[in-house]
């Protein structure tokens, strides 16, 4: 199968020109003016952005978390994704307390293989590495796993303590991996909680009540810390608020190897959403939680200057009626997550490029070429070059929508409602093409299925 995509505006994260791009079997093998080629199928993409696939470094695909499971598989959630102008995600694999990490690896190829539309990678979420299982790190890295998510947050749950921590980071940074941390002080977190239960408090606005920024901040700063005795290069997840951004400026000035990523509804929505009526609020309690509205020009600081690196999603849906409802009576139960992996795309270009908060080429960086340097799998992915897989989208930079769970062309998530009900965007994914093949175009899924495990690279290491 060749495409010929004519005349598109390339955008990539320095790169700005119109050219034709011929595209032979899954990858990009000709870009020039005028290409004079045959291809079995021809887009004119005058008038339109031709980017590099979005990349997502995290979602949570068919995961039991908080008493169930979240509500999009690795079928329903990749379509979702490539509706939405992403062609890549890393979602996160998780090891039981006691499992080997490399069967709980095995446990989510089984979820993924046969079922995805888009490429995927995986993170390993260590809950627990006593010393004799350290081996097991080597065997990760050498399969294609080069980063590991830990938790500061969850006591009892997914929460490990410092000296896994450190151990943990000491075996990643001799591999040349990288260290995920959700960094929140989750036993302070849990105290305030229980303080907050006793007094009464039940509703969902009580979750952000009892997770302070300073709590966030100190998880990073003691990641960076821990990070940097250790040395191995940290990657914080889901920054959230000016108080946790403030200490990656500080890592980063005394020279430390860290990033992070921030999240679209860290970017534009805020606590105020949990203040809903009628418990609606519970649709929005994720972890780390909205915040104050203030701490949003941090953030778009942080992404513009650059100690914000990427940005992600934290897809991780639970539909409102049957799960989020679990916490009608405390919210403290309300299982954590929110759905958001098709809508990054352009809620990014609307709120961030026709504003001017960043610029195009910024925007393709946070969106794919960033993820794809830091996990491990540029130059094959996140960039627009001879030689990269034919991930491209199609991208109407001037194309309306609202985004609704009754508007079928904008919602295809398997969730039971839109955390961006109701928001304009401006700038929408119209063709999207995977490796070469054409799986959504025009709003319409063309291809079902074929999307392939990404064996990334190490730090420092390129993958073609
Ligand atoms: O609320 C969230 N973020 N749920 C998913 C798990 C995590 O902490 O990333
Ligand atoms: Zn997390
Ligand atoms: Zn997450």
């Amino acid at each position: 199968m060749s495409i010929l995509i004519k005349n598109g505006r390339i955008v990539t994260a320095v790169d700005d020109y119109v050219a034709d791009i011929f595209i032979d079997g899954e990858q990009i093998t000709h870009i020039g003016k005028n290409l004079k080629v045959h291809a079995d199928r021809v887009f004119d993409a005058t008038g339109k952005l031709v980017i590099p696939g979005g990349i997502d470094p995290h979602t949570h695909l068919d995961m039991p978390f908080g008493g169930t499971t979240s509500a999009d598989d690795f079928n329903t959630g990749t379509v979702a994704a490539a509706h939405g102008g992403t062609t890549t995600i890393i979602d996160f694999a998780i090891q039981s307390k006691g499992q080997s990490t490399l069967d709980g690896l095995e446990v989510w190829h089984q979820k993924a293989e046969g079922k995805a539309t888009i490429d995927y990678g995986f993170h390993m979420i260590v809950t627990d590495m006593a010393v004799d299982r350290l081996g097991e790190m080597d065997k990760l890295a050498e399969a294609g796993v080069t980063s590991y998510k830990l938790f500061m947050a969850y006591p009892g749950v997914l929460y490990v303590d410092d000296g896994t921590l450190y151990r943990t980071f000491r075996r990643a940074g001799d591999n040349n991996t990288r260290i995920c941390m959700h960094a929140e002080n989750g036993i302070v977190i849990d105290e305030i909680i229980r303080e907050a239960a006793e007094a009464g408090h039940k509703e969902p606005i009580w979750h952000a009540r009892t997770r302070p920024t300073r709590m966030e901040a100190e998880g990073v700063h003691r990641a960076i810390a821990i990070a940097e005795v250790a040395k191995v290069p940290l990657y914080i997840v889901h920054l959230s608020s000016h108080d946790a951004l403030e200490q990656v400026r500080i890592g980063r000035n005394r020279g430390v190897d860290v990033q992070a990523e921030t999240c679209p509804q860290y970017l534009l929505l805020d606590e105020t959403w949990y203040e809903r009526p009628n418990f609606e609020g519970a649709k929005w309690v994720m972890t780390p939680a909205l915040r104050e509205k203030w701490n949003q020009d941090s953030l778009w600081q942080g992404l513009k200057f650059g100690d914000l690196s990427a940005v992600a999603t934290d897809h991780c849906p639970f539909c409102f009626n049957g799960q989020k409802e679990l916490g009608r009576e405390s919210f403290t139960k309300i299982p954590n997550g929110a759905p958001g992996v098709e809508n990054r795309v352009s809620v990014l270009y609307s709120a961030g490029v026709r504003t001017g908060r960043i610029s195009i080429n910024r925007w393709v960086e946070l969106t794919s070429t960033s993820a794809a340097k830091t996990f491990g799998m540029f130059p094959k992915k996140g960039t627009v070059a001879v030689g990269s897989d034919a991930d491209l989208v199609i991208f109407d930079p001037n194309e309306t929508r609202v985004i609704s769970i009754t508007d079928p062309r904008t919602h295809h998530m398997n969730v039971d409602y839109s955390a961006w009900e109701g928001h304009e965007v401006t700038g929408w994914s119209q063709t999207v093409i995977s490796r070469g093949r054409v799986i959504v175009h025009n709003s319409k899924l063309e291809t079902h299925g074929g999307g392939k495990f990404v064996k990334r690279a190490r730090v420092g290491e390129l993958l073609r």
